[in-house]
C-alpha cells in the first residue's frame, strides 16, 4: 500500500503530479474554501502526511486523530497555525516554506506601502464609481515615500528585502529586531533602534515580525500614540501583532495617518470589522507571497519535504 497524503486545498496540477506516482494522494476539492473540520479529522486519521495552508488550524485535535501521521508540511513561512507542542508530543515533524517567498513578500509590502501612502485604491475607485469630476488640487494627496524614514519591525529575510527596496527610494532605514544585523548596518547603513524610538522616528512602520506569544498585541494603543500623526502603519506579518481596536481608534482620531493591512486578527476579515469603515485603511486578503513563481516554489518545497520524509530521508525546513 502506498503512503497516504492528505492536502487541505485544491492545488495546481503541476504541484501534485510528482506525488501521484509514489503516493496515494487525497485532496480537498476547493481552492478558496477551507476543508470542513469533520472531513479534515476523518482524512487525517488515514494519512501519513498532511499538507496544510496557513488558514488551517492544526491543533491538538488533528494530532490526536492522526494516528499514522508523520509530517505536517505547512505551505507558509509562518507556522503559528500549528500547535508545535502537540506535534512534538505526538512525534510529528513540521516543516514550512522559507526562503522562496522573501522577494515576493517584500514586493507586496512595498506595493501596499505605496498604495496606502498615495491613496491608490480610493483614487481608482473614484474613476470606477463615476466620481472623477475634475483634476483637483488637494484631492487624493498623500504622503511622500521617496526620502522618508521607514522603520522595519522584524528584520529577518523579508525585512532585509524590504529595506533594500527602501534604499532604492532614498529612504532612511531604521529597524528593530531581537538580534542586531551589524553586517547590514555597515554595508547598507540600516540603523538599529529600540521599538519606542523607532515608532517615534519613522514615517512608515512596517511589521514583519513572526507571530509568537511575545509579539501578540505588540502594537497597541501606547505604541500607536508614540507614532507621528502623519505616519503610515503597514502589516504584512500576522494580524494579531496589532491590536485592531486600538488601531481603529488611532486611525479615527488621527493619531496616525493611515494603515495598509494584508493580515487581520480574524481571516477572512469579517465584513463588520470596523477597520473596513475607515477611508484611511487599505486592505488586502493576505496575498504577500502570491506570485505564480513563488506559490509554485512553495508547493515544490512542501512536496519535497513530504517525499523526503515518506522515503526515509530527513526533510529540510523542519521548524523544531
Ligand atoms: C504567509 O503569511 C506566510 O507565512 O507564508
Amino acid at each position: 500500500m502506498k503512503p497516504r497524503i492528505y492536502i487541505t486545498r485544491k492545488l495546481d496540477e503541476r504541484a501534485v503530479a510528482p506525488l501521484l506516482e509514489k503516493f496515494d494522494v487525497r485532496m480537498w476539492d476547493s481552492e478558496s474554501v477551507s476543508v470542513p473540520r469533520d472531513i479534515l479529522i476523518k482524512e487525517v486519521a488515514e494519512a501519513d502526511a498532511l499538507w496544510t495552508v496557513l488558514a488551517d488550524s492544526v491543533n491538538r485535535e488533528v494530532f490526536e486523530a492522526g494516528t499514522k501521521l508523520k509530517i505536517v508540511a505547512n505551505m507558509a513561512v509562518g507556522y503559528n497555525n500549528v500547535d508545535l507542542e502537540a506535534a512534538m508530543e505526538y512525534g510529528v515533524i513540521v516543516t514550512n516554506t522559507p526562503g522562496v517567498l522573501n522577494e515576493t513578500t517584500a514586493d507586496l509590502a512595498f506595493a501596499l506601502l505605496l498604495a496606502t501612502a498615495r491613496q491608490l485604491i480610493s483614487a481608482e475607485d473614484a474613476i470606477r464609481s463615476g466620481n472623477w469630476t475634475s483634476w483637483a488640487p488637494m484631492r487624493f494627496t498623500g504622503m511622500d515615500v521617496g526620502g522618508a524614514t521607514i522603520g522595519i519591525i522584524g528584520m529577518g529575510r523579508i525585512g532585509e528585502a524590504v529595506a533594500r527596496r527602501a534604499k532604492g527610494f532614498d529612504m532612511r532605514v531604521l529597524y528593530h529586531n531581537r538580534n542586531r544585523k551589524t553586517e547590514a548596518e555597515v554595508e547598507h547603513g540600516f540603523e538599529f533602534m529600540e521599538l519606542e524610538a523607532l515608532l517615534k522616528e519613522a514615517d512608515f512602520v512596517v511589521i514583519l515580525t513572526p507571530y509568537t506569544p511575545e509579539t501578540v498585541g505588540m502594537i497597541g494603543a501606547r505604541e500607536l500614540k508614540l507614532m507621528k500623526n502623519t505616519a503610515v502603519l503597514i502589516n504584512v506579518a500576522r494580524g494579531g501583532i496589532v491590536d485592531e481596536s486600538a488601531l481603529y481608534d488611532a486611525l479615527k482620531d488621527g493619531e496616525i495617518w493611515a494603515a495598509g493591512l494584508d493580515v487581520f486578527e480574524t481571516e477572512p476579515v469579517p465584513l463588520d470589522n470596523l477597520l473596513l469603515t475607515l477611508p484611511n485603511v487599505t486592505v488586502l486578503p493576505h496575498i504577500g507571497s502570491a506570485s505564480i513563481k513563488t506559490r509554485l516554489a512553495m508547493m515544490n518545497l512542501n512536496a519535497q519535504a513530504i517525499t523526503d520524509l515518506l522515503e526515509g530521508r530527513d526533510p529540510e525546513n523542519q521548524v523544531f
